[in-house]
């Protein structure tokens, strides 16, 4: 489909992240970007602005931008989740990382403990560092199913918050409601904010996203759901994401600490690719997740020709969490394989303890993806 494969030289010409930071000799499986375009609708959009020269101050829908974000937001959380989310309990915000650090400053005192299940996208720690507050580790466990979070935790009084992220970066995991029940059992016995983290909805490959907050009960006062269309749709150097606090009274709490002009207010391009994609997007999105299933069906194989190697398939996201422990004498996996030329992410920077494992981005063509695999089971077998 038009804007999904791109070929190697164009990807390599791109000034993302992802291509311009990884050697020329190297292929780039490090950074959650993907190698594919964007919606025909969200370049539509964004082709119009420009044609039109349209960069004034905005007005979307029947008041401001933000309102018309939030209003589309909940639009789209009903017609894909069943999830009724009231439009005015919504802030929105040019970066997910940014409403985490508002939440930690809001809702924690400097010194108190926020609880993250590790494995963890790195940020998560460096916010609760930055903001002077004390990471609490929940280590996952390994099931039958995948990785979870252990039901039975007891946590330190001084813990106030949950950082929880769903689908899981980096294992992929989607939780069960089962298992989301879980937490909010631990949420209600300890009297936790939860942030839930739920960037990669739209991006299951298998089984369904329950958001968090369509839970209800015990949790009515105490989730802040984040998302955007930046993953899903491949568009996050557009800066636009929303923040759904599920009461009036836990906004509240988080406008008394966190001025809203603070969170500033996202750019015309941000707001009307991110409508243009959750309005339009859902056929190239479609693809987008069969590429990705098949991707992740190559990257198990590669990965079950490597003695002693292993990973569980994920369930959602362009990630594999490769655990490449024993395949590597005296050497991290992250080392050997960015000297065959395919620049993964270390396993510790997402887990201290997880330096035998890396992240692998494997939302890339077929032909690329080939490529990289190649050289990993090369590396591995000599
Ligand atoms: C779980 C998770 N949260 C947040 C982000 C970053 O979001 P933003 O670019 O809006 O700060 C990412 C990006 O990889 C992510 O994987």
């Amino acid at each position: 489909m038009t804007f999904l494969r791109l070929e190697e030289d164009l990807l390599r010409a791109r000034r993302n992240a992802k291509w311009k930071l990884t050697d020329h000799q190297a292929y780039p499986a490090w950074i959650a970007e993907t190698d594919y375009g964007a919606p025909p609708a969200v370049q539509a959009a964004i082709e119009r602005l420009v044609r039109e020269m349209d960069y004034g101050y905005p007005v979307r829908g029947a008041g401001s931008m933000s309102a018309h974000v939030a209003d589309r937001f909940s639009w789209r959380m009903a017609k894909r989740f069943g999830w009724k989310a009231d439009p005015a309990t919504v802030e929105v915000v040019t970066s997910l990382d940014q409403a985490i650090a508002a939440c930690l400053l809001a809702f924690t005192r400097p010194g108190e403990g926020v609880a993250v299940h590790t494995p963890c996208y790195p940020p998560f720690r460096w916010l609760i560092e930055e903001t002077s507050r004390r990471l609490h580790p929940l280590p996952l466990v390994e099931t039958r199913d995948g990785f979870a979070p252990d039901g039975d935790v007891s946590l330190p009084a001084d813990v106030r918050m949950l950082i929880l992220c769903n689908p899981h970066n980096p294992t992929g995991r989607v939780l069960t409601r089962e298992e989301l029940d879980a937490v909010k059992t631990l949420a209600a016995r300890h009297d936790l904010v939860v942030i839930s983290d739920e960037i990669h909805a739209d991006l299951t490959l298998d089984g369904a996203h329950i958001p968090l907050a369509s839970l209800g009960g015990e949790l009515d006062e105490r989730v802040v759901t984040l998302t955007s269309a930046s993953k899903a749709f491949n568009i996050p150097g557009l800066r636009c994401g929303v923040m759904h606090f599920s009461s009036p009274g836990l906004q509240n709490r988080f406008l008394q600490t966190i001025a809203r002009s603070l969170l500033g207010q996202p750019n015309v391009f941000g707001v009307d690719a991110t409508e243009a994609a959750w309005e339009q997007g859902d056929d190239w999105l479609a693809e987008k997740q069969m590429l990705l299933r098949r991707n992740r069906d190559r990257v198990a194989e590669a990965v079950s020709l490597i003695p002693g190697a292993r990973m569980i398939p994920g369930e959602a996201t362009y990630m594999a969490w490769i655990d490449l422990a024993r395949c590597s004498k005296n050497r991290i996996p992250y080392d050997v394989l960015d000297e065959a030329g395919v620049r993964t992410m270390a396993g510790a920077m997402f887990d201290p303890a997880a330096d035998g494992y890396v992240r692998f981005n494997f939302a890339t063509s077929e032909a690329i993806l080939d490529r990289m695999l190649d050289r990993m089971v090369s590396a591995f077998r000599r």
